[in-house]
């Protein structure tokens, strides 16, 4: 089966010891292997503790939580959630997510975007569910979207949030363009907008990355739980049962605005599922949805320059047996943005087939191709980009566990990518999704030879995460599962982030964690681990890596109206709070490189 299952195996197992790492497997381990220590902290125990655990000697502040002002003016934060939805549409957002950070020159600071994905809307109102509102579906909907906020460090190495002209809220109510291919196309027109290229709004912002012309690109993942279909789910084949369109919207919008309900409106959906571009450093830009990159449950978007200077994008589609995705754009990112162009608005997206033999293909979605014609349902390029996933069905990509982050190696220009999980998985394995019912999931490795322009590839399972009884390739003390965040920073250390089932630990149960990996010796340790119920996503770092920013979502989320702490009370551990979401900023005592 796997090449690429064997090196896996050689690079972690046995990493601790010094034999072991003289005779592991791969070519750049034993090449390389020899090189500075990438990671210089104890990997910590498993815990469940209500608390953020880090190695000795560092340490956490809390720097964004939920319901935060953007500005030290704003609105201040109501333990007992009763904000309204006009203040929360200047605090912090629920779910915080795939974040950036980008420096302002000559200062110890910079504008930090942090994605809100989601709610808890138990927690997110005083009184949950109950008694649904206009007023609950606007502070619902104010809580999503994106924070975009200046932060800066002080002398005894506390970041603060300052007023700032940058700052803003971007919600489900911001007005937010919709271009390339699909712009204007009949499927994007609704009553609102007959010309489909406006719509208010952005949603379910999972994951994001910045791009090399320093915008920020965030990216609508769950699109399908907002959207009400009616009584009877979408019938078997249709293009919304693809989408994930269900008979039940666990958000209850479409009581209140007709736009989320499918029998009032049926193109609304279309016009969310893309990758959303934002200037940071114009506060009165217009947020723009670029069509030509798909439209699927995305997570990241991770950029970099091809052979001829053009925009490359890598993304994964989060849903089980979906696929891994690529962009490439038709010119020099310089020609583009010279001619007033987006460098993401023309060029050419790919999604991956992996052979058996361990090469693999990026087939071009392109209409005309072969399986993209009008008898297939294809009328034109905007039908195969806002039906992404039928087109990539078409032309025989190959299913995978759940794609989640993607992260390219600094040195080698190896594309990393998490299958975070798939136990519906129950009948057939291929190479590159190796295991049945693959609880904990794995991480795969794609080598184009260091051009990201290219049509082929070679590829790898760099580890399956869980335990020893489910054939994992780490080290038993280092069990962990469901990966899902995923970051080379730029010294070449990789941040893995958890969400999900966790292996127990010598029968213990464990929290969420992040761990990182030194990929040229094979070692991993944890690094961090959260509070119960967690999930830890989002990570960014000043650019001298001494100040790490990184995500906690959803602590205590099975929390209620009547007993909000029942999960958790972190990070406040007030006796009349509740857990919330927020951006941590994790730093060392003795004020070093972290991970270092
Ligand atoms: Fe938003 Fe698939 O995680
Ligand atoms: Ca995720
Ligand atoms: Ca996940």
């Amino acid at each position: 089966m796997a090449g690429g299952l064997a090196t896996a195996t050689a690079a972690f197992f046995g990493a601790a010891g010094p034999a072991a790492t003289a005779s592991a497997g791969t070519a750049e381990n034993v090449s390389r292997g020899a090189g500075r220590r990438l990671l210089g902290f104890p990997a910590i125990a498993p815990s469940v503790a209500d608390e953020v655990v880090l190695p000795p000697g560092y340490r956490y502040q809390v720097l964004f939580p939920w319901g935060h002002p953007i500005v030290p003016s704003g609105p201040a934060f109501a333990e007992d959630a009763g904000n309204s939805a006009a203040e929360q549409a200047l605090q912090a957002g629920d779910h915080h997510d795939g974040m950036w950070f980008f420096p302002l020159k000559g200062r110890r600071s910079g504008l930090l975007c942090v994605n809100h994905e989601a709610t808890t809307e138990q927690l997110l109102h005083t009184d949950g569910l109950a008694t649904w509102s206009p007023e609950k579906t606007a502070k619902s909907m104010a809580a999503h979207g994106v924070s975009v906020i200046e932060v800066e460090q002080d002398r005894k190495g506390r970041w603060r949030l300052v007023e700032s002209r940058f700052a803003r809220r971007v919600t489900m109510t911001t007005p937010t363009e919709i271009t390339g291919p699909a712009a204007g196309h009949p499927l994007m027109r609704t009553g609102a907008d007959p010309g489909g290229v406006g719509v208010l709004g952005t949603l379910n912002n999972c994951a994001s990355g910045p791009t090399p012309w320093d915008t920020y690109l965030t990216c609508e993942e769950t699109i399908n739980k907002y959207f009400y279909f009616g009584e009877q789910p979408p019938r078997a084949g249709s293009v919304e049962e693809r989408y994930g369109i269900g008979s039940e919207s666990p958000y209850p919008w479409y009581g209140t605005e007709e736009r989320f309900d499918m029998r009032v409106e049926p193109n609304e959906y279309n016009r969310f599922g893309w990758v959303v571009e934002l200037d940071p450093f114009d506060p009165t830009s217009t947020p723009k949805k670029r069509t030509a990159l798909g439209r699927m449950e995305h997570e990241n978007a991770v950029v970099v320059r091809g052979r001829r200077g053009e925009a490359v994008v890598y993304m994964g589609d989060d849903t089980q047996f979906d696929y891994f995705y690529k962009f490439v754009g038709a010119e020099p990112i310089s020609k583009a943005l010279r001619r007033g162009r987006s460098p993401l608005d023309e060029g050419t997206l790919y999604v991956a087939r992996f052979e058996e033999d361990g090469s693999g293909r990026w087939l071009p979605l392109v209409h005309g191709e072969p399986g993209l014609t009008e008898a297939n349902g294809f009328a034109d390029q905007a039908e195969v980009l806002i039906r992404t996933r039928l087109a990539a069905d078409a032309v025989g990509a190959t299913p995978m566990d759940r794609p989640e982050w993607c992260t390219v190696q600094p040195r080698t220009g190896a594309v990393f990518f998490t299958c975070t999980n798939n136990t519906a998985r129950t009948e057939s394995v291929n190479a590159a999704n190796p295991r049945l019912e693959n609880r904990f999931g794995h991480i795969m490795k794609i080598d184009e030879g260091r051009n990201p322009s290219a049509e082929t590839f070679d590829w790898d399972v760099f580890l399956l995460a869980g335990d020893q009884a489910s054939g994992a390739t780490v080290p038993p003390d280092q069990a962990f599962g469901s990966p899902d965040g995923l970051w080379f920073d730029a010294d070449g250390r990789l941040w893995i982030q958890t969400d999900g089932a966790q292996p127990k630990i010598d029968g213990a149960e464990q929290n969420n964690q992040m761990l990182a990996a030194d990929t040229r010796r094979g070692d991993i340790r944890r690094f961090l681990v959260g509070p119960p119920r967690c999930e830890i996503t989002g990570i960014t770092s000043t650019p001298d890596r001494r100040s790490l920013f990184v995500n906690i979502q959803h602590p205590g989320d099975s929390g209620t109206p009547e007993d909000p702490r029942a999960g958790s009370s972190w990070p406040d551990h007030s006796t009349t709070g509740r857990p919330r979401s927020a951006t941590i900023v994790v730093t060392r005592e003795d004020g070093g490189v972290v991970g270092g």
